[in-house]
């Protein structure tokens, strides 16, 4: 199988996060079929803990979802710092913030290096990202470094389990050459050791939720946005298998069932 190096920096921005187009189709599984009518960005926003007029700082933000699904929530006196290393990234957030009331500073920003003075900011939220960054400690030690002494970091992240059935889809037909290593890299399970290298209290909020399936092609659409190399790694023959089993499953239970994993750790001091 055709193994992307998740860690690619060339790879992650000329292909997978060029724009916001195979972010979009992964989202839209979740927002269809989760099991948790309350949202996962509705749920992190509410973990976010901070003074008015605080200044915040998100890493990684791709469309801006956090903020198109609380935007009637965000106080009129935070100072927010959109920021990704994609620019066709921030296009997509800049056109999905357009409707919003509340102004936002847009910058590319590379999460290992960021270009703002020590102590900037009261927040800096990195959610989904931290797996993909290769110097990962360089960049949590960039995140303390911005942060103000009594600043909170917020990010989310998956654990090994994540979406284990879809990944069975594929591996179970085209063995990968080496594990899907997103989790592996700053997951529930191996994140915190990495945080408390340079925060000295470390909270890990588990979201409840997971996936029932009741159509298949989003399902195909979701795999064929993965960056594993799905639609080169797999035949004709094999989607079509895919789909028959995908058809079979929701035929005879009513749905395809995806256990679902994501957290948020909390760090501050
Ligand atoms: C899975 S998406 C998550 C987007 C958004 N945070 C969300 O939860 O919807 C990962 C994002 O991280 C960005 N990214 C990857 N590596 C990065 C890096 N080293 N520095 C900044 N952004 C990066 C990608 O361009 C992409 O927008």
């Amino acid at each position: 199988m055709a193994k992307f190096s998740d860690g690619d920096p060339a790879y992650l921005l000329n292909q997978q996060y060029r724009d916001s187009s195979q972010l979009s189709k992964r989202i839209a599984l979740h927002e269809h079929f989760s099991t948790n009518p309350y949202g996962l960005h509705q749920w992190v926003f509410d973990h976010i803990s901070t003074q008015p007029s605080a200044h915040i700082l998100e890493l990684g933000c791709g469309a801006g979802a956090l903020w198109t699904h609380n935007a009637e929530r965000i106080p009129t006196s935070w100072d927010i710092t959109l920021s990704d290393f994609s620019e066709g990234m921030l296009a997509s957030a800049q056109q999905a913030l357009i409707a919003l009331p509340h102004p936002f500073h847009i910058e590319v920003i590379n999460a290992q290096s960021i270009p703002h003075p020590d102590k900037s900011f009261d927040v800096v939220i990195a959610n989904h990202m931290l797996y993909h960054v290769p110097n990962r400690q360089q960049a949590i030690q960039e995140i303390r470094r911005v942060l103000k002494d009594d600043g909170h970091f917020y990010a989310t992240t998956i654990g090994r389990a994540h979406m284990q059935q879809l990944d069975e889809l594929v591996i179970k037909r085209v063995p990968p050459a080496e594990p899907d290593d997103i989790a592996e890299n700053f997951g529930l399970e191996t994140g915190e050791a990495q945080l408390r290298k340079s925060f000295s209290h470390v909270t890990i909020h588990i979201y409840d939720d997971a996936l029932k399936v009741t159509e298949t092609e989003p399902i195909i659409q979701y795999l064929h946005s993965k960056p594993l190399g799905f639609s080169d790694a797999l035949t004709s023959e094999q989607i079509e298998d895919i789909r028959a089993e995908v058809n079979a499953e929701i035929e005879q239970h009513g749905s395809f069932y995806v256990t679902k994993v994501t957290c948020l750790f909390e760090c501050w001091g």
